[in-house]
């Protein structure tokens, strides 16, 4: 059941898209919440919580000692949120260490799950946090400086069972085409065609598999959204064709800000039109990005939203079917404002010019850290059609509707073709438009651990297109950490290896041992159509893509505690190596299952292993994978690119003679209606 608490008059931000009956929560003169509208009074959120308004929003309850907490999407930490506190802020911020309490989307649900079974959804577009056990270990407080929101509650039969409900509440999520989940090869620093040109064959002079090529903002001129540099990019549609015919595609990046250059259309357009983000006196607000001086377009507006959407078919036009979104929190490196401060406070500093003390010296390098301030998200407002809002009341919207600008112009684009969007910033909602990568990583064993401890999280607010930046993007990757790091990313819908400017570089051509890369990258291909299946079932049936254990198996207490192994879809039990110079991992089998060990794409071996505790060797280029019993894996013939994926004959892993099935998907990897238009054929074995 689902119930929808009003408090207040909430911005309205198309999170949800089921129309329920709002309960208003009334305030009395002596500050006594009610909600005279339930009759249950077991049910409300009310008897459940203990509700505030005022000094801002708070809602506190006390967490029995089993129950464990569970959802925040793109958060840092465990699968169980409990014993720490996080922010739903949008923030870029590159350094995800342990203590980061904001990264890049704000996806406000949570589930208690234990002595207590329910969901809740803080439909608040503004800064909100979730003390999860941090204040007090016992006590969970989620609290927001604003007092108008609607909350969610949702109570149900287990974990499935309430994700299930939150989805359907929230809608099908976004369903990429087919050729995106192929392997995407990226890095923050190829200048021109013949860099992509290298790339393309290093990969297929190899027989690498390869799908796509990102390309970062070094294709545009001089950082400006639409443009493709003349000197560097000279004929972009040629380009995509060649690549094309080599079976690979592009996928440019877009970035929030708007170069401010006189002659430039869509900054002329913007300013012309009022469609840009602007300060308290009218003004258009500027903020420092890669391309200098910027503009924000007003995502928020319905009409800005449109025009902005409208650009991506320029390039659209050239042979482009994907993209991806950035900077779009939004991050703002300075704004004028910040800018004039730093230097008048540096100004102020002059004497200690000389022989800075120690409090001098730390105030100088205080002066200058100015980027992504409060102050200036507090500096600029939208109109939100007709509606004037400072940015900081809205702030964790900006992403998603930026991502809608472009998903609803593809729409009229491409009305017949799904393309491939997604996004850095997020806010649930958007899960519909597109999906996420999981921003700036680093090269860390912990951030490989980190990404798959999110990615059940992920599945439970709707991104289901999800992946993180394979071999980390900041820091230096190396061989080892890399190919543990792709053979769990061979398993999640957005298999993207990327890497920042001035690290190493990290295409897998670039290490010894190619065979190892080839192995791997192959096996995804032989995956793929299971992906695609499993990923359609998640979205179609509003399911999780990846489960925790703690979800089928909620009365084994090792199945709970367990992190680092997830299920895939319907029968797949994943048992990633995170751990330098591991030879192998310790596993936990709440059932008996196949242990299958990829020791290369085309070899395995299978062993029947019993429900408990397990130690399986695992060798660098080796994929270990669990199968469930009663469940099929089927696995295609191994290809380079989707364009030859071929459905005819299937290798199919799993007991024989037990009569036993799997439904598959299929379809021709564009449809938008995949109910209408795809076809599930039933695989025997
Ligand atoms: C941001 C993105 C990163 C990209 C870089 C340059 O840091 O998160 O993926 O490479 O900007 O565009």
């Amino acid at each position: 059941m689902i119930q929808k608490y009003r408090f207040g008059t909430p911005i309205e931000t198309e999170a949800a898209v089921l129309d329920i009956t709002s309960i208003p929560v009334e305030r009395s003169a002596d500050g006594i919440l009610s909600a005279p509208d339930i009759v249950n009074d077991e049910a409300c959120l009310l008897t459940l919580a203990s509700v505030s308004l005022d000094k801002g929003f708070s809602l506190t309850l006390t967490l029995d000692d089993r129950d464990a907490v569970y959802g925040l999407g793109e958060a840092n930490r465990g699968i169980n949120k409990r014993g720490h506190l996080y922010i739903s802020h949008c923030n870029d911020d590159p350094n995800h260490t342990e203590e980061k309490v904001s990264l890049y989307g704000a996806h406000n649900f949570i589930m208690v799950i234990g002595a207590k079974c329910f969901g809740l959804f803080f439909d608040y577009p503004s800064d909100i946090c979730f003390d999860i056990g941090y204040t007090r270990q016992d006590t969970l407080t989620v609290r927001a400086d604003g007092t108008e929101l609607y909350v969610y509650l949702i109570t149900g039969d287990g974990a499935l069972d309430i994700v299930r409900q939150f989805r359907w509440l929230i809608g099908r999520s976004y369903i990429p085409p087919l050729w995106a989940f192929g392997y995407i090869q990226s890095r923050w620093g190829y200048k021109n065609e013949n860099d992509i040109r290298r790339v393309a064959a290093g990969y297929r002079s190899n027989h690498l598999p390869l799908d796509s090529i990102s390309m970062d903002i070094d294709y545009m001129e001089d950082y400006k959204d639409f443009t493709v540099d003349q000197e560097r990019f000279p004929d972009l549609s040629a380009l995509s064709a060649e690549m094309k015919e080599q079976g690979l595609h592009f996928i440019p990046i877009i970035d929030a800000g708007v170069k401010i250059e006189p002659g430039y259309d869509v900054y002329e357009e913007g300013v012309k039109n009022n469609y840009f983000c602007k300060r308290a006196d009218g003004t258009d607000f500027v903020a420092g990005v890669w391309p200098g001086k910027t503009h924000f377009p007003d995502m928020l507006n319905t009409k800005a939203r449109r025009w902005f959407g409208n650009y991506y078919k320029r390039l659209i036009d050239q042979g482009i079917e994907g993209f991806w979104n950035d900077m779009n929190e939004p991050a703002i490196f300075y704004s004028e404002e910040g800018l004039a401060e730093a230097f008048r406070r540096m100004e102020e500093l002059r004497e200690q010019k000389e022989n800075p003390d120690l409090n001098a010296f730390g105030a100088m390098c205080d002066a200058f850290c100015i980027s992504n301030l409060q102050e200036d998200y507090e500096r600029f407002y939208h109109n939100m059609d007709g509606k004037k809002i400072r940015h900081d009341k809205v702030h964790n919207l900006y992403g998603y509707n930026m991502t809608r600008a472009a998903s609803e112009s593809f729409d009229e684009i491409c009305p017949d073709r799904r393309l491939l969007l997604f996004s850095r910033s997020s806010y649930i909602g958007m899960h519909r438009y597109g999906g996420i990568w999981t921003g700036d990583n680093h090269s860390w064993w912990s951030h490989l651990l980190l990404n798959v401890k999110m990615m059940p999280s992920l599945s439970m607010c709707g991104f289901l297109y999800s992946g993180a930046d394979l071999g980390g993007f900041g820091s230096n990757t190396t061989r080892d950490l890399l190919l543990r790091w792709l053979a769990f990313g061979i398993f999640t819908p957005l298999m993207r290896n990327h890497s920042a400017l001035g690290t190493r570089e990290q295409e897998c051509y670039q290490f010894e041992g190619l065979e190892d890369f080839r192995n791997i990258l192959r096996l995804r291909y032989r995956l793929i159509p299971y992906l695609y299946s499993e990923y359609m079932k998640a979205a179609l049936n509003d399911e999780l893509l990846f489960t925790p254990l703690a979800f089928v198996w909620p009365q084994d207490a090792v199945a709970r505690e367990t992190e680092d192994q997830l299920l895939l879809g319907e029968g797949l039990m994943l048992t990633p190596v995170c751990q330098q110079n591991a030879t192998g991992r310790h596993v936990y089998l709440p059932e008996d299952m196949l242990f299958l060990l990829f020791t290369s794409s085309e070899e395995y071996t299978v062993t029947p292993m019993s429900a408990g505790h397990h130690y399986i060797s695992c060798g660098l280029a080796e994929v270990p994978v669990f199968l469930r019993p009663g469940h099929l894996l089927p696995l295609a013939p191994s290809c380079e690119c989707t364009a030859q994926l071929d459905y005819s004959s299937f290798e199919v892993l799993g007991e024989a003679g037990k009569g036993l099935t799997y439904s598959m998907y299929t379809d021709d990897g564009y449809t938008k209606h995949p109910e209408r238009d795809g076809r599930w054929i039933t695989i025997t074995k």
